[in-house]
């Protein structure tokens, strides 16, 4: 979709900022997505190369415009113009009796609550005019905050343009969500960067980072719960706040439930302590309000807290156990990482009995050492995390733990690259380092060669097998025998996987290779701009560094991986067996061997069940190539009734002819 004037420019961006901000809503805002991602993606790339010719054109809530990129020198500091209040804290339902009865003496009529989840991320404010984000700010010291709103725009989950025109503030909580949260550690872990201790402390750190790309890369999000001046809306509870919130667009908790009395409240707050582990948000309490809101005003606020509304904190999940070993262990990229094995313990619903300690530094700072009692939490609700040591429980004669100086596999020195806090084996040939490099190039995401998962590589390395991963495409049926447990279904099944996985687009196996700093979506956007690993290798560090703006960083890992003759070796013998380097079109990551992929198709007649366009945008997606006219290069002729010539020429040239039918039923085959 090429514009011609840029009337029809004009008109197209808006469309498309409409479309896509509707499709962003359902996705990140009611967590309900109604499109797949090749098809958001296809129209975002439309309308970047719109905004492109046309800069002037763009519009200030296009979802262009939450990518980052913007380095701030600072964060200036912003007034609230009414205080941006906290909490008074309670721990016992019996302190929460007591509230509510404050409250009743004070009205009349008897209080109805709000009861909603107290979310553990950071409190933000945003300021609306006519419609329009303008401003966003942190919590501060309740009077002054920072003013972030570059950092906010990046937040899916912040409407850039309400439904209506309206001039407000509100205010929330952003979060980063438990699933963000344990990614995020786990890639600073491998990147030898301090880990963060719980979501709350991810969150307000992403919210503060001066180059907002990186706020953009955190995956936050945001729950809206209060509204300034909420009676010139003619609003009278809370209740109705939140679903004009909601209304207008906000994300909003929806597990929020309007109380009629104290049974009520405690029947919600058993019920969120019991579902709190499987929230895919962190919360550490519940939050009581008086959903009468002309009640607020009567029984007003302390300085630093309303008297109308109350959090009742969840009592800690945490263990004690004692710490029997600090196990060393050696990553895909060579980290060295102390773990504690510790007498099991019930915590969050799981036994739990072990838990990383990240760095030498962390185990240092926190000083656990062997046959110390500690106290274990889980960071998220999902990892477990020793909080501290119990100082009083620590045994005489103590010593802390010695840091290694070698590797525990192979031995050899240990080193801390740069700055970092990790400590790392950079032996390439260390077996645990090709092992789990291995495990990686297999994976889902990655090569994605079913049944082979790291207990059938350890075997395959142990009996030397394979020792690279382009090994394993010279395993053989007989070596496959040699393994425990295997017969001739499970060899053949295992060789037919790893033949297949040869055929796979090229993203997957350039983010299996394990190079440092590319991921999944680096690999595929790599890809699709220099569609083959062959130019890739050939590319200079500018070129890369400049790709969506990928930056310095990752272009020079990518570089100095593909210099080193290891790898162009591997490179080379990857090729030799028959991998596929290439690129194959947008949404072929995740099936492999697509029917139409690289193939030339033509459709023709009318279509019964499908909009052409549709079909065309499904082709498109799954790598074909859809094309006006047959000759004899056509791969496909898509028939529907009443196709005319096209349709005899592809009979003449013996090319093959699918029904309307027929197709549907492949692309349901390939889904
Ligand atoms: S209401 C005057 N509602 O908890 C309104 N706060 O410990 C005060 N929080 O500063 C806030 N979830 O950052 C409210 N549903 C919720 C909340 C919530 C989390 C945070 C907020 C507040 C802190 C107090």
């Amino acid at each position: 979709m090429v514009a011609d004037t840029r009337e029809q420019a004009q008109e197209q961006i808006s469309e498309l900022v409409k479309q896509l901000n509707g499709w962003a809503h359902r996705y990140y805002v009611e967590d309900r997505p109604i499109v797949e991602d090749y098809v958001y993606d296809k129209a975002y790339r439309e309308l970047i190369e719109l905004e492109r010719l046309y800069p002037d054109l763009i519009l200030e809530d296009s979802p262009t415009q939450r990518v980052g990129g913007q380095i701030l020198s600072g964060f200036e500091k912003k007034e609230h113009e009414i205080p941006m209040l906290s909490l008074g804290d309670v721990f016992s339902k019996n302190e929460l009796e007591q509230f509510d009865q404050r409250l009743s003496k004070m009205l009349v009529e008897k209080v109805d609550y709000s009861c909603e989840l107290k979310i553990d991320g950071l409190a933000i404010s945003l300021i609306y005019k006519d419609g329009v984000f303008v401003q966003g700010s942190t919590r501060g010291n309740g009077v002054i905050g920072e003013d972030i709103t570059e950092n906010l725009k990046t937040i899916k989950a912040i409407p850039l343009r309400l439904t209506e025109p309206v001039t407000l503030e509100v205010r929330g909580e952003c979060y980063m969500p438990k699933k963000a949260f344990v990614g995020l550690n786990k890639k600073r872990e491998e990147q030898g960067l301090p880990v963060f201790a719980n979501p709350r402390n991810a969150a307000a750190g992403s919210l503060r980072q001066l180059d907002t790309r990186v706020t953009a890369s955190r995956q936050l999000s945001t729950f809206i719960y209060y509204l300034m001046e909420p009676e010139k809306r003619g609003l009278r509870t809370q209740t109705d706040v939140l679903k004009q919130l909601h209304n207008w667009g906000f994300k909003v908790n929806l597990e929020s439930q309007q109380s009629k009395n104290m049974e009520e409240v405690f029947k919600y707050i058993d019920e969120y302590q019991t579902k709190r582990a499987d929230l895919p948000y962190e919360i550490d309490g519940i939050v009581l309000k008086a959903d009468d809101l002309a009640t607020h005003a009567v029984i007003g606020n302390t300085v630093k807290v309303p008297r109308w509304a109350i959090a009742y904190k969840f009592p800690p999940d945490e263990q004690e156990t004692v710490v029997r070993l600090i196990e060393w262990t050696v990553g895909r990229t060579g980290t060295v990482t102390p773990t504690a094995v510790m007498d099991a313990v019930q915590l969050a619903g799981t036994t739990v009995a072990r838990a990383s300690l990240h760095n030498p530094d962390y185990l240092k700072e926190k000083d656990i050492r062997l046959l110390d009692t500690v106290k274990l939490h889980k960071a998220g609700d999902i990892i477990p995390e020793v909080s501290e040591v119990v100082l009083t429980k620590r045994p005489a004669n103590s010593k802390p733990i010695e840091i290694p100086a070698e590797c525990p596999v192979c031995n050899a020195k240990l080193v801390h690259l740069d700055e970092e806090v990790a400590l790392r084996c950079i032996n390439p040939k260390c077996p645990a380092l090709v092992k789990e490099s291995l495990v990686h190039f297999a994976s889902r995401n990655a090569m994605d060669i079913m049944g082979l998962g790291p207990k059938i590589i350890e075997q395959l390395f142990a009996k030397q097998l394979v020792s690279d991963v382009a090994d394993l495409y010279h395993l053989t049926f007989e070596d496959l025998l040699k393994l425990d447990n295997f017969k001739d279904k499970s060899a053949n099944n295992l060789l037919t996987a790893i033949d297949n996985s040869r055929h796979n687009s090229g993203e997957r196996l350039l983010f299996g290779l394990g190079i440092r700093h590319v991921g999944a979506k680096v690999a595929k956007l790599l890809m699709v701009h220099f569609k083959s690993l062959t130019k890739l290798v050939a590319a200079e560090e500018k070129e890369i560094a400049q790709l969506d703006s990928l930056g310095q960083v990752i272009a020079m890992s990518i570089v100095t991986y593909f210099n080193n003759t290891e790898v162009k070796k591997l490179i080379a013998e990857l090729a030799d067996v028959g991998v596929n380097l290439e690129y194959q079109g947008p949404n072929t990551g995740a099936s492999v061997n697509n029917y139409f992929s690289g193939k030339k198709v033509v459709l023709t007649g009318t279509l019964d069940q499908l909009k052409r366009a549709a079909a065309k945008e499904w082709l498109e997606a799954s790598g074909a190539d859809v094309v006006g006219s047959v000759s004899k290069k056509t791969n496909i002729v898509i028939a529907g009734h009443d196709a005319g010539g096209k349709l005899t020429k592809a009979e003449n040239l013996g090319i093959e002819i699918m029904s309307e039918q027929q197709f549907i039923e492949q692309m349901e085959a390939v889904k």
